[in-house]
Protein backbone atom coordinates (compact mmCIF):
# COMPACT_ATOMS: atom_id res chain seq x y z
CA UNK A 1 0.00 0.00 0.00
CA UNK A 2 2.62 2.42 1.44
CA UNK A 3 4.80 1.15 -1.83
CA UNK A 4 1.72 2.12 -4.18
CA UNK A 5 1.32 5.56 -3.09
CA UNK A 6 5.06 6.72 -3.13
CA UNK A 7 4.57 4.88 -6.96
CA UNK A 8 1.69 7.49 -7.13
CA UNK A 9 3.48 10.57 -5.86
CA UNK A 10 6.67 9.55 -7.78
CA UNK A 11 4.56 9.52 -10.66
CA UNK A 12 3.20 13.39 -9.91
CA UNK A 13 6.31 14.53 -9.41
CA UNK A 14 7.24 13.85 -12.19
CA UNK A 15 4.17 15.16 -14.52
CA UNK A 16 4.80 18.23 -12.20
CA UNK A 17 8.41 18.41 -13.19
CA UNK A 18 7.84 17.88 -17.03
CA UNK A 19 5.14 20.46 -16.82
CA UNK A 20 7.36 22.62 -15.07
CA UNK A 21 10.21 22.03 -17.26
CA UNK A 22 8.30 22.42 -20.46
CA UNK A 23 6.71 25.36 -19.98
CA UNK A 24 10.42 27.01 -19.22
CA UNK A 25 11.81 25.06 -22.45
CA UNK A 26 8.87 26.81 -24.36
CA UNK A 27 8.99 30.22 -22.56
CA UNK A 28 12.85 29.96 -23.51
CA UNK A 29 12.55 29.37 -26.95
CA UNK A 30 9.24 31.87 -27.30
CA UNK A 31 11.57 34.86 -26.56
CA UNK A 32 14.36 33.16 -28.72
CA UNK A 33 11.78 33.42 -31.33
CA UNK A 34 10.21 36.37 -30.51
CA UNK A 35 13.65 37.92 -30.23
CA UNK A 36 14.12 36.33 -33.98
CA UNK A 37 11.11 37.40 -35.51
CA UNK A 38 11.63 41.30 -34.47
CA UNK A 39 11.32 43.41 -37.35
CA UNK A 40 14.65 44.17 -38.94
CA UNK A 41 13.26 46.91 -40.10
CA UNK A 42 10.25 48.93 -38.95
CA UNK A 43 7.49 47.96 -41.90
CA UNK A 44 5.97 51.48 -40.82
CA UNK A 45 9.09 53.67 -41.91
CA UNK A 46 8.58 52.13 -45.37
CA UNK A 47 5.56 54.29 -45.86
CA UNK A 48 6.09 57.15 -43.33
CA UNK A 49 9.68 57.41 -42.73
CA UNK A 50 9.70 59.48 -39.30
CA UNK A 51 11.20 62.74 -38.98
CA UNK A 52 14.37 62.74 -37.24
CA UNK A 53 12.37 63.82 -33.73
CA UNK A 54 10.95 60.15 -33.69
CA UNK A 55 13.38 58.41 -34.76
CA UNK A 56 11.89 54.81 -33.78
CA UNK A 57 14.77 53.05 -30.91
CA UNK A 58 13.89 50.06 -32.99
CA UNK A 59 15.92 51.81 -35.88
CA UNK A 60 18.97 50.82 -33.66
CA UNK A 61 17.58 46.76 -33.87
CA UNK A 62 17.76 47.57 -37.85
CA UNK A 63 21.38 48.86 -37.63
CA UNK A 64 22.88 45.76 -35.93
CA UNK A 65 20.90 43.44 -37.93
CA UNK A 66 20.40 43.89 -41.47
CA UNK A 67 22.74 46.86 -42.27
CA UNK A 68 25.14 44.92 -40.75
CA UNK A 69 25.00 42.90 -43.37
CA UNK A 70 25.03 45.16 -46.30
CA UNK A 71 28.11 46.73 -44.51
CA UNK A 72 29.84 43.90 -45.58
CA UNK A 73 27.88 43.81 -48.97
CA UNK A 74 25.50 41.36 -48.00
CA UNK A 75 21.99 42.72 -48.48
CA UNK A 76 20.06 41.66 -50.95
CA UNK A 77 18.68 43.88 -53.84
CA UNK A 78 15.71 42.63 -52.86
CA UNK A 79 16.41 44.24 -49.09
CA UNK A 80 17.80 46.89 -50.65
CA UNK A 81 14.72 47.82 -52.81
CA UNK A 82 12.20 46.84 -50.01
CA UNK A 83 14.12 49.12 -47.17
CA UNK A 84 14.34 51.93 -49.09
CA UNK A 85 17.95 51.44 -48.74
CA UNK A 86 21.02 53.55 -50.07
CA UNK A 87 24.45 54.66 -50.05
CA UNK A 88 24.78 58.22 -49.43
CA UNK A 89 28.05 60.61 -49.01
CA UNK A 90 28.80 61.46 -45.66
CA UNK A 91 27.18 65.05 -44.03
CA UNK A 92 29.93 64.79 -41.16
CA UNK A 93 33.14 64.22 -41.66
CA UNK A 94 35.12 63.57 -38.66
CA UNK A 95 38.83 64.84 -40.03
CA UNK A 96 41.02 64.75 -37.44
CA UNK A 97 43.08 64.74 -35.33
CA UNK A 98 44.83 61.67 -35.23
CA UNK A 99 45.24 59.86 -31.64
CA UNK A 100 42.60 62.70 -30.47
CA UNK A 101 40.05 59.46 -30.35
CA UNK A 102 38.69 59.68 -33.54
CA UNK A 103 37.75 55.56 -33.23
CA UNK A 104 36.06 55.77 -30.33
CA UNK A 105 33.92 59.27 -31.05
CA UNK A 106 32.61 57.70 -34.80
CA UNK A 107 32.04 54.60 -32.84
CA UNK A 108 30.04 56.47 -30.48
CA UNK A 109 28.20 58.54 -32.79
CA UNK A 110 27.42 55.43 -34.01
CA UNK A 111 24.92 54.57 -31.07
CA UNK A 112 23.00 57.04 -32.40
CA UNK A 113 19.84 55.11 -34.04
CA UNK A 114 20.33 57.65 -36.84
CA UNK A 115 23.88 57.66 -37.56
CA UNK A 116 25.43 54.86 -39.51
CA UNK A 117 29.47 54.81 -39.91
CA UNK A 118 31.80 53.98 -42.53
CA UNK A 119 33.86 51.62 -40.46
CA UNK A 120 37.17 51.71 -42.41
CA UNK A 121 39.03 54.94 -42.99
CA UNK A 122 38.33 55.93 -46.25
CA UNK A 123 41.60 58.09 -47.30
CA UNK A 124 39.86 59.31 -50.44
CA UNK A 125 40.79 62.96 -49.85
CA UNK A 126 44.06 62.78 -48.95
CA UNK A 127 45.42 59.88 -51.19
CA UNK A 128 45.49 60.66 -54.54
CA UNK A 129 45.33 57.53 -56.03
CA UNK A 130 41.85 56.95 -54.22
CA UNK A 131 40.54 60.71 -55.33
CA UNK A 132 41.76 60.45 -58.54
CA UNK A 133 38.87 57.04 -59.02
CA UNK A 134 35.89 59.60 -58.33
CA UNK A 135 32.78 60.35 -55.88
CA UNK A 136 31.39 57.03 -57.24
CA UNK A 137 34.02 55.19 -55.86
CA UNK A 138 34.01 56.88 -52.39
CA UNK A 139 29.95 56.29 -52.30
CA UNK A 140 30.50 53.03 -53.10
CA UNK A 141 32.54 52.59 -49.95
CA UNK A 142 29.87 53.98 -47.73
CA UNK A 143 27.48 51.40 -46.24
CA UNK A 144 23.89 51.49 -46.61
CA UNK A 145 21.45 53.47 -45.23
CA UNK A 146 18.25 54.76 -44.45
CA UNK A 147 16.94 58.26 -46.33
CA UNK A 148 16.61 59.91 -43.03
CA UNK A 149 19.71 58.22 -41.32
CA UNK A 150 23.18 60.47 -41.78
CA UNK A 151 26.56 59.08 -43.05
CA UNK A 152 29.64 59.71 -40.88
CA UNK A 153 33.59 58.71 -42.16
CA UNK A 154 36.43 59.31 -40.04
CA UNK A 155 40.01 59.55 -42.02
CA UNK A 156 42.58 61.83 -39.52
CA UNK A 157 44.68 62.20 -42.08
CA UNK A 158 42.37 64.76 -43.64
CA UNK A 159 43.11 67.48 -40.69
CA UNK A 160 47.07 67.50 -41.87
CA UNK A 161 47.03 67.10 -45.37
CA UNK A 162 46.99 70.08 -47.95
CA UNK A 163 44.78 69.06 -50.42
CA UNK A 164 41.83 67.87 -48.58
CA UNK A 165 39.55 70.97 -47.57
CA UNK A 166 39.40 72.49 -51.02
CA UNK A 167 38.66 69.19 -52.05
CA UNK A 168 35.89 68.36 -49.39
CA UNK A 169 34.51 71.76 -50.37
CA UNK A 170 34.29 70.95 -54.10
CA UNK A 171 31.94 67.67 -52.39
CA UNK A 172 29.64 69.44 -50.14
CA UNK A 173 30.46 73.16 -49.28
CA UNK A 174 28.10 72.50 -46.44
CA UNK A 175 29.07 69.51 -44.75
CA UNK A 176 29.95 69.10 -41.35
CA UNK A 177 32.97 68.70 -39.65
CA UNK A 178 34.26 67.13 -36.71
CA UNK A 179 37.65 67.79 -35.05
CA UNK A 180 38.53 65.82 -31.76
CA UNK A 181 41.42 67.07 -29.83
CA UNK A 182 43.69 65.94 -27.24
CA UNK A 183 46.13 67.96 -24.90
CA UNK A 184 49.11 68.16 -27.66
CA UNK A 185 52.07 67.04 -25.77
CA UNK A 186 49.75 64.07 -24.81
CA UNK A 187 48.39 63.49 -28.42
CA UNK A 188 52.39 63.83 -29.56
CA UNK A 189 53.54 60.94 -27.16
CA UNK A 190 50.79 58.89 -28.41
CA UNK A 191 51.03 59.14 -31.64
CA UNK A 192 54.84 58.20 -30.91
CA UNK A 193 53.63 55.12 -29.17
CA UNK A 194 52.22 54.17 -32.69
CA UNK A 195 54.89 53.78 -34.11
CA UNK A 196 57.04 52.60 -31.49
CA UNK A 197 54.41 49.38 -31.41
CA UNK A 198 54.38 49.06 -35.23
CA UNK A 199 58.60 49.32 -35.31
CA UNK A 200 58.43 46.54 -32.17
CA UNK A 201 56.16 44.46 -34.32
CA UNK A 202 58.61 44.01 -37.27
CA UNK A 203 61.64 43.92 -34.83
CA UNK A 204 63.14 47.28 -35.37
CA UNK A 205 64.31 49.76 -33.18
CA UNK A 206 63.08 53.18 -32.92
CA UNK A 207 64.32 56.61 -31.39
CA UNK A 208 63.34 57.58 -27.76
CA UNK A 209 60.73 60.22 -28.39
CA UNK A 210 62.73 62.94 -26.53
CA UNK A 211 65.33 62.30 -29.54
CA UNK A 212 62.59 62.93 -32.02
CA UNK A 213 61.18 65.89 -30.07
CA UNK A 214 63.70 68.05 -29.31
CA UNK A 215 66.35 69.09 -32.05
CA UNK A 216 69.77 68.01 -30.49
CA UNK A 217 71.74 70.91 -32.73
CA UNK A 218 69.17 73.52 -31.02
CA UNK A 219 67.95 71.63 -28.26
CA UNK A 220 64.67 73.52 -28.96
CA UNK A 221 61.56 71.58 -30.43
CA UNK A 222 62.00 69.81 -33.45
CA UNK A 223 59.08 71.40 -35.89
CA UNK A 224 60.06 68.69 -38.22
CA UNK A 225 58.81 65.73 -36.11
CA UNK A 226 55.60 64.97 -37.70
CA UNK A 227 54.30 64.51 -34.25
CA UNK A 228 54.89 67.66 -33.17
CA UNK A 229 53.32 69.18 -35.91
CA UNK A 230 49.84 67.12 -36.42
CA UNK A 231 49.73 69.15 -32.88
CA UNK A 232 49.68 72.29 -33.93
CA UNK A 233 46.15 72.36 -34.50
CA UNK A 234 45.50 76.44 -34.96
CA UNK A 235 48.17 75.80 -38.37
CA UNK A 236 46.19 73.00 -39.75
CA UNK A 237 42.50 74.57 -38.45
CA UNK A 238 43.79 77.84 -40.47
CA UNK A 239 43.95 75.89 -43.72
CA UNK A 240 40.29 74.39 -43.55
CA UNK A 241 38.89 78.17 -42.68
CA UNK A 242 39.89 79.16 -46.12
CA UNK A 243 37.33 77.16 -47.72
CA UNK A 244 34.58 76.69 -44.17
CA UNK A 245 33.26 79.13 -41.35
CA UNK A 246 34.04 78.55 -38.36
CA UNK A 247 30.47 77.57 -37.72
CA UNK A 248 30.55 74.12 -39.86
CA UNK A 249 33.10 72.59 -37.21
CA UNK A 250 32.22 70.71 -33.86
CA UNK A 251 35.37 70.92 -31.48
CA UNK A 252 35.37 67.14 -29.30
CA UNK A 253 37.65 67.81 -26.11
CA UNK A 254 39.34 63.52 -26.61
CA UNK A 255 40.57 63.95 -23.00
CA UNK A 256 36.43 64.25 -21.70
CA UNK A 257 35.54 62.08 -23.81
CA UNK A 258 37.68 59.17 -22.05
CA UNK A 259 36.56 60.29 -18.90
CA UNK A 260 33.28 61.32 -19.57
CA UNK A 261 31.90 60.45 -23.11
CA UNK A 262 28.06 61.39 -23.07
CA UNK A 263 28.39 65.01 -22.38
CA UNK A 264 30.87 65.29 -25.37
CA UNK A 265 28.44 63.50 -27.56
CA UNK A 266 25.26 65.43 -26.75
CA UNK A 267 27.09 68.05 -27.98
CA UNK A 268 27.87 66.77 -31.11
CA UNK A 269 24.37 65.37 -31.22
CA UNK A 270 23.39 68.79 -31.05
CA UNK A 271 25.63 70.11 -33.49
CA UNK A 272 24.38 67.53 -36.24
CA UNK A 273 20.42 68.34 -35.43
CA UNK A 274 20.11 65.21 -34.52
CA UNK A 275 17.93 64.38 -31.21
CA UNK A 276 19.34 63.12 -28.06
CA UNK A 277 19.21 59.49 -28.11
CA UNK A 278 22.48 58.55 -27.11
CA UNK A 279 22.17 57.72 -22.95
CA UNK A 280 24.37 56.51 -19.78
CA UNK A 281 23.11 53.43 -20.61
CA UNK A 282 24.91 53.16 -24.03
CA UNK A 283 27.89 53.51 -22.26
CA UNK A 284 29.73 51.74 -19.14
CA UNK A 285 32.94 52.07 -17.78
CA UNK A 286 35.46 48.96 -18.28
CA UNK A 287 37.34 48.60 -15.19
CA UNK A 288 39.85 45.86 -16.92
CA UNK A 289 40.11 48.16 -20.27
CA UNK A 290 40.11 51.02 -17.92
CA UNK A 291 37.84 52.97 -20.64
CA UNK A 292 33.98 53.44 -21.35
CA UNK A 293 32.64 50.53 -23.32
CA UNK A 294 29.76 50.74 -25.80
CA UNK A 295 26.28 49.25 -25.13
CA UNK A 296 24.01 48.57 -27.93
CA UNK A 297 21.35 46.79 -25.91
CA UNK A 298 21.16 43.74 -23.92
CA UNK A 299 23.17 41.27 -25.80
CA UNK A 300 25.60 43.58 -27.84
CA UNK A 301 28.29 45.48 -26.19
CA UNK A 302 31.83 46.12 -27.13
CA UNK A 303 34.78 48.14 -25.79
CA UNK A 304 37.59 49.71 -28.60
CA UNK A 305 40.22 47.01 -29.96
CA UNK A 306 43.03 46.97 -27.60
CA UNK A 307 45.46 49.32 -30.30
CA UNK A 308 42.80 52.48 -28.49
CA UNK A 309 44.66 52.86 -24.65
CA UNK A 310 48.13 51.92 -25.28
CA UNK A 311 50.61 52.56 -22.20
CA UNK A 312 52.69 55.72 -23.37
CA UNK A 313 56.28 55.41 -22.59
CA UNK A 314 57.69 57.47 -19.85
CA UNK A 315 58.88 61.24 -21.29
CA UNK A 316 61.44 62.81 -19.37
CA UNK A 317 59.64 65.99 -17.45
CA UNK A 318 62.13 68.35 -18.60
CA UNK A 319 60.96 67.38 -22.47
CA UNK A 320 57.13 67.19 -21.72
CA UNK A 321 57.38 70.83 -20.57
CA UNK A 322 59.65 72.30 -22.81
CA UNK A 323 56.76 70.74 -25.46
CA UNK A 324 53.88 72.09 -23.53
CA UNK A 325 55.72 75.74 -23.36
CA UNK A 326 56.03 75.04 -27.27
CA UNK A 327 52.59 74.57 -27.73
CA UNK A 328 51.17 77.31 -25.38
CA UNK A 329 50.98 80.14 -27.71
CA UNK A 330 49.23 77.90 -30.34
CA UNK A 331 46.79 76.39 -27.96
CA UNK A 332 45.64 80.30 -26.87
CA UNK A 333 44.96 80.95 -30.79
CA UNK A 334 43.16 77.85 -31.16
CA UNK A 335 41.25 78.84 -28.14
CA UNK A 336 40.41 82.15 -29.37
CA UNK A 337 39.30 80.72 -33.24
CA UNK A 338 37.18 78.12 -32.06
CA UNK A 339 35.45 79.38 -28.95
CA UNK A 340 36.24 76.36 -26.94
CA UNK A 341 38.84 76.73 -24.46
CA UNK A 342 40.38 73.60 -22.36
CA UNK A 343 42.69 73.48 -19.28
CA UNK A 344 46.09 73.11 -21.39
CA UNK A 345 48.93 74.01 -19.81
P1 LIG B 1 46.04 56.25 -26.46
O1 LIG B 1 46.30 54.97 -27.17
O2 LIG B 1 47.15 57.21 -26.51
O3 LIG B 1 45.54 56.07 -25.05
P2 LIG B 1 42.50 57.44 -32.35
O4 LIG B 1 41.29 56.56 -32.44
O5 LIG B 1 42.25 58.78 -32.94
O6 LIG B 1 43.72 56.75 -32.85
O7 LIG B 1 42.73 57.74 -30.81
C1 LIG B 1 43.19 56.77 -29.92
C2 LIG B 1 42.93 57.26 -28.52
O8 LIG B 1 41.53 57.18 -28.22
C3 LIG B 1 43.59 56.42 -27.47
O9 LIG B 1 44.84 56.99 -27.24
C4 LIG B 1 42.63 56.51 -26.27
O10 LIG B 1 43.17 57.20 -25.18
C5 LIG B 1 41.45 57.29 -26.82
N1 LIG B 1 40.14 56.82 -26.40
C6 LIG B 1 39.10 57.64 -26.12
N2 LIG B 1 38.06 56.95 -25.73
C7 LIG B 1 38.40 55.64 -25.74
C8 LIG B 1 37.71 54.44 -25.42
N3 LIG B 1 36.45 54.47 -25.00
N4 LIG B 1 38.37 53.28 -25.55
C9 LIG B 1 39.66 53.26 -25.96
N5 LIG B 1 40.36 54.37 -26.30
C10 LIG B 1 39.74 55.56 -26.17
Amino acid sequence: MLFKQQALLRQKLFVLGSLVIGSVLYLVARVGTLDRLQPICPIESRFHPPEPEQIPLRTLQFKRGLLHESRKGNATKEQIRLHNLFQQLPRAIIIGVRKGGTRALLEMLNLHPAVVKASQEIHFFDNDKNYARGIDWYRGKMPFSLPHQITIEKSPAYFITEEVPERIFKMNSSIKLLIIVREPTTRAVSDYTQVLEGKERKNKTYHKFENLAIDANTCEVNTKYKAVRTSIYTKHLERWLKYFPVEQFHIVDGDRLITDPLPELQLVERFLNLPSRISQYNLYFNATRGFYCLRFNIVFNKCLAGSKGRIHPDVDLSVMTKLQRFFHPFNQKFYQITGRTFNWP
